[in-house]
């Protein structure tokens, strides 16, 4: 640990596994406090308990993030756990892919209440806090579908553009108070996620060698690979890095087509 963290109390939505989860361990490791929330009651239990048996100062809530009241209490009692919110990692998300003409509006509707209302409640219910303390920083987890399309994966890419452009709009809003909020645009990454998208196909084994051809590395990222880049965000090493996005994606959202 090299405490670029220290002082950190950050609220992360959707840790109990995936991205969240490595997002979680490193911030750990750089002497953060973590407030973990998920909706998977289970799993999140598991995991937070872990990482408290291994020294980490860590609250955590079975909580989902399309409900505003909760995620304000959870707010709430993280500041009481682990001290005043001055950062926010809104990573919870979930795939809806479909053809626009298929999409039924319970799709539609679960694909924006979590991936862009839900972060917008998660921000709420923090920005109060962060603007009359000492500022604080907000990172959103894109995806290079917000701002590239892949057919068939409608509405899922709308809601990423949205949530880009709510980064963006924070970001202004609040600049001059000390906050900053930006986006984190991974490509493929190894969690269950893209597990499950694989095996949606039926031939998984072709799906997946598909995936990795169209990196120019010829392999996805792992999920420590993004948290790397969320603790770089998250700190004080880019103290003028606002309003904006990084992607992390190995070259894939660049190329043309694959060689
Ligand atoms: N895996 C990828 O290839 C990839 C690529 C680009 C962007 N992303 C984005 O990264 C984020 C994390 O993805 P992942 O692959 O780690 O996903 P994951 O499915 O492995 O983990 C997501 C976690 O979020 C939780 N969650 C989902 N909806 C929730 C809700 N309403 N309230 C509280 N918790 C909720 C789930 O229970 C789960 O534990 C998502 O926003 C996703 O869109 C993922």
């Amino acid at each position: 640990m090299s405490g670029r963290l220290v002082g950190k109390n950050i609220f992360v939505t959707g840790a109990a596994q995936g991205i969240g989860l490595a997002i979680a361990k490193a911030f750990l490791r750089e002497g953060a406090s973590l407030f973990l929330i998920d909706r998977d009651h289970g799993l999140l239990a598991e995991q937070a308990e872990a990482l408290k048996q291994a020294g980490g100062k860590i609250g955590y809530l079975a909580a989902d993030i399309t409900d505003a009241k909760v995620i304000a209490s959870a707010v709430a009692r993280a500041a009481d756990e682990i001290g005043p919110i001055n950062a926010l990692v809104n990573n919870a998300g979930v795939n809806v892919f479909s053809e626009p003409l298929e999409t039924s509006d319970e799709e539609w509707n679960r694909c924006f209440d979590i991936n862009l209302k839900g972060a917008w409640n998660c921000c709420k219910a923090v920005l109060p806090g962060m603007i009359d303390g000492t500022g604080g920083v907000i990172l959103n987890i894109a995806s290079t579908h917000a701002f590239t399309i892949i057919p068939h994966t409608f509405p899922y890419p709308l809601a990423k553009h949205a949530l880009l452009g709510m980064t963006k709009s924070l970001g202004l809003e609040y600049a001059a108070r000390n906050v900053r909020v930006n986006a984190l645009a991974p490509g493929y990454v190894a969690t269950q996620k893209v597990i499950d998208y694989w095996n949606s196909f039926p031939d998984p084994d072709a799906a997946k060698a598909e995936t990795m051809k169209l990196h120019p590395g010829g392999r996805i990222a792992s999920p420590e690979e993004i948290a790397m880049a969320a603790v770089f965000m998250i700190s004080d090493e880019c103290p003028f890095m606002n309003a904006t996005c990084l992607t992390v994606d190995g070259g894939l959202s660049v190329q043309q087509h694959p060689a």
